[in-house]
């Protein structure tokens, strides 16, 4: 799917941690940007008619046998660059430049003085504060740069070539620690490269969903629904440009949120009036389930049986030719970067067999995930499906640790629901990444009305997280943990004792299994 008619900002990734930032960054600006490996060729550049460039920072040094390089030819094309970090001294290397590969020790927030407050730097004042990244440093700027700002250890922490529309930052734009660091990328945006701000939603969606009318045509559309935000958002669109073409089925496992199947019968059904076939799967998966301890087994087992439920819809459904995938960009994005070693076997309803030869309609692979949520407003989708916390494709099943049985699921999902209600009712549901309860494999003595008892333990885990890759244990207040545990002791009999978890990931993950 290209995207016609909108303005075009190219991100050029050189392996910085950051890259995705500031594609985010220029979308918060309302221009579209596309992040491509640094090794994109000339013409592949040019034929996008990109307004501007920036170069990602990276970890690389210059000198570096496998440090990645550019095409030169680029700054020959006429088209504004920015380069960052690794990109400045790059591009200070290639044009003539010299560049220390010398560690400066200068790292972090630091104070950057102006010298020459144009364009990109019309909005700064003598001294601001910026983000510097480790590294390689400019030395002398290539013959026609001027230097426009120092700080006290780094004499080019930014350079400019005016004439050639050509900036280059020692510091990160992107980053919240430089101060007026959104303000240097609208002035590039908007003064240097001439954007005038035609990112927006509605502008998406219109072109979005002409889009998939033309890869539909009049053909049928199916689409696995989790009642996520991402499947949730791509299915509305979907019917949006298609209407009746196309055809939900949300499985239900037995092991969702409390409620949850039904919250996305009545958004689906009543509110957007899309064909949903409702299966009712529940015994069926905890039948397959009876016995199973072994986390990696459980899903391997919860993954196996979507696939067959699946199967056998799309079989009665016959006929169909494409199928809707949530995929945001983040996942299509080309980078260098090495994938990490699989630590979970994830299933999620994008895992479907490769043998199922479906065409995928993919109508948020251009989108980070908050501007799902902005796409999934503008169309009217409910506030609890834009904003539910994510929640693991196997569900509640890697939330019980051993065999699941209907009475472990039954008493994890009412602890969750009491744990969601009082979050909610802090008003820290949305600043939360993922709060729920989990049920150990485990009982304690407790004592209730002067008897003995001996029943469940519940752990109440509550992260914090930007990509759910490393995350940090949330502090909520005692007050809040106060209600959640009292609440799940007085009104779950089975169970007598609660437990926050106060690990990271890493050493732990987020879920338990
Ligand atoms: P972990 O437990 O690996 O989880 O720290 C990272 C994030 O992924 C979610 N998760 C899953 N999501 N299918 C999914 O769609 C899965 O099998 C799965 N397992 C974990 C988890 O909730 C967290 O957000």
């Amino acid at each position: 799917m290209g995207l016609p008619g909108q303005e075009l900002i190219i991100v050029l990734d050189f392996g910085g941690q950051y890259s995705h930032l500031i594609a985010r960054r220029i979308r918060e600006l309302k221009v579209f940007c596309e992040i491509l490996p640094s090794s994109t060729s000339i013409e592949k550049i040019r034929e996008k008619k990109p307004q501007g460039l920036v170069f990602s920072g990276g970890p690389s040094s210059i000198y570096l046998d496998q440090a990645p390089v550019c095409d030169p030819a680029i700054f020959e094309l006429g088209i504004p660059v920015l380069g960052i970090g690794y990109g400045m001294q790059l591009m200070a290397g290639m044009l003539g430049g010299r560049v220390s590969p010398k560690d400066h020790g200068e790292y972090g927030e630091t104070e950057l003085i102006t010298l020459d407050s144009r364009d990109v730097l019309s909005a700064l004042g003598p001294v601001e504060q910026c983000w510097m990244g480790p590294g390689d440093r400019v030395e002398s700027v290539p013959p026609g740069f001027v230097v426009t700002a120092r700080t006290a250890r780094t004499p080019v922490a930014a350079m400019a070539q005016p004439d050639k529309h050509i900036y280059a930052l020692q510091f990160h734009p992107e980053v919240i620690h430089t101060a007026r660091g959104q303000d240097i990328l609208q002035d590039f945006l908007y003064n240097v490269c001439g954007c005038r701000g035609l990112w927006t939603m509605a502008s998406f969606l219109e072109g979005a969903i002409a889009e998939i009318r033309r890869q539909v045509g009049s053909r049928k559309v199916l689409c696995a629904l989790s009642g996520g935000v991402d499947s949730s958002v791509a299915a509305v669109m979907t019917q949006k440009a298609v209407g009746d073409q196309l055809t939900c089925v949300f499985v239900d496992h037995g092991l969702l949120r409390r409620d949850e199947a039904g919250q996305v019968q009545k958004t689906f059904r009543e509110k957007f009036k899309i064909n949903l076939v409702f299966v009712d799967a529940r015994k069926r998966f905890l039948g397959k389930l009876a016995g199973v301890t072994d986390p990696e087994q459980k899903r391997k087992v919860i993954g196996e049986e979507f696939i067959r439920v699946f199967e056998d819809e799309a079989a009665k459904l016959g006929d169909i030719d494409f199928l809707v995938q949530g995929t945001l960009y983040p996942d299509v994005v080309e980078s260098g970067t090495a994938t990490a070693a699989v630590v979970k076997s994830h299933h999620n309803v994008g895992c479907l067999p490769q043998d199922m030869r479906f065409e995928l309609v993919e109508p948020l692979r251009w989108l980070f995930k908050d501007e799902v949520r902005l796409l999934g407003q503008e169309m009217g989708l409910p506030e609890e499906v834009i904003w539910r916390q994510p929640f693991p494709g196997p569900g509640m099943a890697v939330r019980i640790l051993g065999e699941i049985t209907q009475e472990k699921v039954d008493l994890v999902q009412a602890a969750d629901a009491i744990v969601e209600q009082e979050i909610r009712k802090a008003g820290l549901y949305r600043q939360i990444w993922q709060s729920f309860a989990v049920l150990p494999d485990m009982r304690s003595v407790g004592v209730l009305d002067g008897k003995r008892t001996y029943t469940h333990t519940v752990v109440i885990r509550a992260v914090n997280s930007v990509d759910a890759m490393t995350a940090d244990w949330v502090r909520l207040p005692y007050e809040v943990l106060e209600a959640i545990s009292s609440r799940i002791v007085n009104e779950i009999k089975e169970i007598n004792r609660v437990a926050y978890d106060i690990t990271g990931k890493p050493p732990a993950t987020i879920e338990w299994e």
